[in-house]
């Protein structure tokens, strides 16, 4: 399995806090039987995460991964948060921050915790313009977009993809994350899943989550879901 959101490099923001942590998370990720994993440290106003660092610390990273040999690819990614139009603009602009991959085919954003971002179609419409697919972490987590789905699902009509937690969906954010992840399977709204770790505490959970999809919406969607986030990482 591929992990397309996963806060393991070291030292960079609030997930993994060494190298060892990381090393230690990687190894719980092969047991899960995650392979890949694109490093998504926050790129946000608290934790600005350029794609320069991003890039030394997975070197860094890789490196020590093959030394104790954990059997781990590492991508470059960030998650961005959607401060504002001009935070966003002016970094996508610059190319301050990292998309997912090698291919930069895909950016994953993620929206403030204390409310939806008004901006957010516009800032959607601009990068599939340009050629490049927004994921947007965890909307399940949201309370705005599950008490009014209109607004998200405007932004999936456009073209934007979810990133559902798979957290989310064995219950660990709570029933109310529980069911409307669900909901988005059941809807076909569920683009790809990720773990969203932070530390060895918050477990993987990818196997089970994925098992919860495969449950709601079948073998055969489930391969869908595989080729999907596989293809955000081949674009190379
Ligand atoms: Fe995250």
């Amino acid at each position: 399995m591929i992990d397309i959101h996963c806060h393991i490099l070291p030292g960079v923001d609030d997930g993994s806090r060494d190298l060892e942590e990381s090393a230690a998370m990687a190894r719980i990720a092969y047991e899960d039987g995650i392979r890949d994993i694109i490093v998504t440290p926050h790129f946000n106003e608290t934790y600005l995460t350029t794609a320069d660092t991003v890039h030394r610390k997975l070197e860094e990273l890789q490196k020590e991964l093959d030394r104790q040999a954990i059997g781990i690819r590492l991508h470059p990614g960030n998650e961005v948060r959607l401060e504002s139009k001009g935070f966003f603009d002016d970094h996508h602009r610059g190319g301050t921050f990292a998309r997912l991959g090698r291919g930069g085919t895909h950016v994953l954003i993620e929206q403030r915790w204390k409310g939806y971002d008004p901006d957010t179609p516009e800032i959607v419409e601009r990068l599939l313009d340009a050629g490049v697919v927004p994921i947007l972490a965890h909307p399940e987590r949201h309370f705005f977009f599950r008490e009014d789905p209109e607004g998200l699902l405007g932004l999936i009509e456009l073209g934007l993809w979810t990133q559902v937690s798979a957290d989310s969906l064995v219950g660990n954010f709570g029933p109310e994350a529980k069911a409307f992840g669900r909901w988005l399977i059941e809807t076909g709204r569920a683009h790809t899943l990720a773990t969203d770790a932070h530390n060895v505490e918050r477990k993987p959970n990818l196997g089970a989550g994925m098992a919860v999809f495969e449950e709601i919406a079948g073998k055969s969607a489930r391969a869908e879901l595989e080729a999907r986030m596989r293809s955000i990482v081949d674009r190379a």
